[in-house]
């Protein structure tokens, strides 16, 4: 296959990118977009911020662009995300308790409601495991509402739209640490108690190879009963093509990881500036990262 997508369907998987509605009018990004990605994540379109804005007031303009532009051209969307401790609207981010877990798990309806039937997987809960060593939640206004906020999330995304494949997505969970294997225990007890869980994003923010036990941790997921899924993959580095590989390798030899999601297309695109950890470069060129997870795919 010549194209990120179609090489990735070859196994059944998907290849997709974040993608900013600031950027549609770009003829060399959308070019890429539609030639290259079958999957496509809302890079802050979806987010609480921008979905609702003043409590009870919903504005989904930009995320329905994104999610026209995706599925008018044959690709599905990730939904990102319900519920992120980063990116709540001002309004949300003064707010407490049980104050706050009702807007909480009214935000998880409505916009899982908008969304009802259109979307592949939502990345429910984002982020909500701390860095370091405890294992254990990070501190925020969301975890303070109650240790159960995860899974009353989980359960109010499947009420409202019963289709959607629902995940947990972290960061600096690639490979066997603690905190990977606090939301390892998470999913497992999610499982024995019935609490709806689908799926697990690894964010996979990296500099240079993943970790040597990376393929081991997703396997370590997939055989909980999860989906497993690279939501936002950038690489830094000298090492970058090779890194690529290794990434997709894994993915591919896992056989419940379903896709890759690049996190932007060009290197100009990406949120992390100046270190170029993308597959396209600024004008829109082929990288050599590119030619190397189009090999191992
Ligand atoms: C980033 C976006 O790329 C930026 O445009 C925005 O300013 C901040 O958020 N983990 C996530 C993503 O789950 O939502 C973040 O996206 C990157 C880190």
């Amino acid at each position: 296959a010549s194209t990120l997508g179609a090489a990735a369907a070859q196994s059944g998987r998907y290849f997709g990118a974040a993608v900013a509605a600031s950027k549609l009018g770009d003829s060399t990004y959308v070019n890429i977009l539609n030639r290259e990605f079958n999957m496509v994540t809302a890079e802050n379109e979806m987010k609480w911020d921008a979905t609702e804005p003043n409590r009870g007031q919903f504005n989904y303009s930009s995320g329905d662009r994104i999610l026209n532009q995706a599925t008018g051209n044959g690709k599905r969307m990730r939904g990102h995300a319900l519920l992120w401790y980063q990116q709540e609207p001002g309004w949300a981010q003064r707010m407490e308790g049980s104050d706050l877990r009702q807007a909480m798990m009214n935000h998880v309806t409505q916009v899982a409601t908008h969304y009802k039937g259109k979307i592949y997987a939502w990345d429910v809960v984002n982020e909500a495991f701390a860095d370091g060593g405890s294992g254990g939640r990070r501190d925020s206004n969301l975890q303070r509402t109650g240790n159960d906020w995860i899974e009353a999330a989980f359960r109010a995304a499947r009420a409202a739209d019963p289709a959607a494949k629902l995940c947990y997505n972290d960061y600096n969970t690639d490979g066997v640490n603690a905190k990977s294997t606090g939301i390892y225990n998470m999913v497992r007890d999610f499982k024995a108690r019935g609490v709806p869980i689908d799926c697990v994003g690894f964010q996979s923010h990296l500099s240079g190879n993943p970790p040597g036990d990376y393929q081991a941790n997703l396997q370590r997921f997939a055989d909980l009963g999860v989906e497993v899924q690279i939501t936002e993959l950038d690489i830094s580095g000298s090492n970058q093509a090779n890194a690529y590989a290794a990434v997709t390798r894994a993915c591919l030899a896992v056989a419940r990881c379903a896709g890759i999601t690049t996190w932007g297309i060009r290197d100009t695109d990406s949120w992390r500036t100046g270190e170029n950890p993308l597959l396209f470069d600024g004008n829109g060129n082929k990288k050599a990262a590119y030619t190397s997870v189009l090999d191992a795919l």
